[in-house]
């Protein structure tokens, strides 16, 4: 008899391991700090583990990597490098306790964060919370690029390449390419300087080069936006 309860107890463990384990959303992509994780430290935690001393709980500053990662009395150790199962901040966005789960609301009340902005947080541990100085402070890199003309015929340029990418990766596919009579009332529409009336007629041709031009001559006067056109 006490087997059969020690089986069926056995099978309860391993049943809701496995609903912890469904439960959590997988990042498998290399993260930027600035992209992914700051916009999420950003929002949900800076007014209370932010920059501001005067509204810093728990002395925990999270913004800089030498203040998250220094060592306090009688705290945890919040971020762990490499080891997010031993980082304090984890197990505070993963609790199931309202009353210790990060972050909370200035009415100490527990606000849970998305399943995907865990993950993030996760992983950039995971691949060893490294931190960044804001990207206008960095030197600019120039990526690859995705798909060089002549593989797809849609790539026309480089710029046609990232967009490329992109499409794939939200697995979209790109529109059909718009006739130019639509092009033109388009570009006149969100580039409103000259009345419509008479850019129709300016652009009746619709070669490219006529296109081009009126785009040129509606930005250089200096009007952006969709105003109204006559
Ligand atoms: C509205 C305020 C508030 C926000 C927002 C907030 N926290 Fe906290 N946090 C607190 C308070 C208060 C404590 C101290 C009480 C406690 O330990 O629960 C604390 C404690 C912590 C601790 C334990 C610190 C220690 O060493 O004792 C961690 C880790 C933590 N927060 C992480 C986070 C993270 C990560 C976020 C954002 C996802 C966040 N917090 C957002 C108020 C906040």
């Amino acid at each position: 008899m006490f087997g059969v309860k020690a089986g069926s107890c056995l099978i309860v463990v391993a049943l809701s391991i496995s609903v912890v384990a469904c439960n959590r959303q997988q990042i498998a992509r290399r993260l930027d700090f600035n992209q992914d994780v700051q916009p999420i430290l950003a929002s949900r935690c800076f007014s209370c583990h932010g920059p501001d001393p005067e509204m810093r709980k728990a002395g925990l500053r999270l913004d800089l990597a030498e203040w998250a990662m220094k060592k306090r009395d009688g705290h945890r150790d919040a971020i762990v490098p490499g080891h997010p199962e031993k980082s304090e901040l984890v197990k505070r966005i993963e609790s199931k306790d309202p009353h210790y789960l990060m972050p909370q609301t200035a009415q100490d009340e527990a606000k849970p964060m998305s399943a995907y902005e865990i993950a993030i947080l996760r992983e950039w541990i995971k691949q060893g919370a490294v931190y960044r100085p804001h990207w206008a402070f960095e030197a600019p890199i120039r990526p690859a690029i995705p798909h060089n003309t002549g593989g797809d015929p849609w790539v026309k340029n480089p710029i046609d390449g990232f967009i490329l990418a992109k499409l794939e990766k939200e697995g979209l596919q790109p529109s059909p390419e718009t006739d130019k009579p639509t092009m033109s009332i388009l570009s006149t529409g969100c580039l409103p300087s000259l009345p419509s009336a008479n850019s129709a007629r300016a652009i009746g041709s619709t070669t490219p080069d006529t296109l081009i031009l009126t785009a040129c001559i509606m930005t250089t006067a200096g009007t952006f936006g969709p105003t109204a056109t006559t």
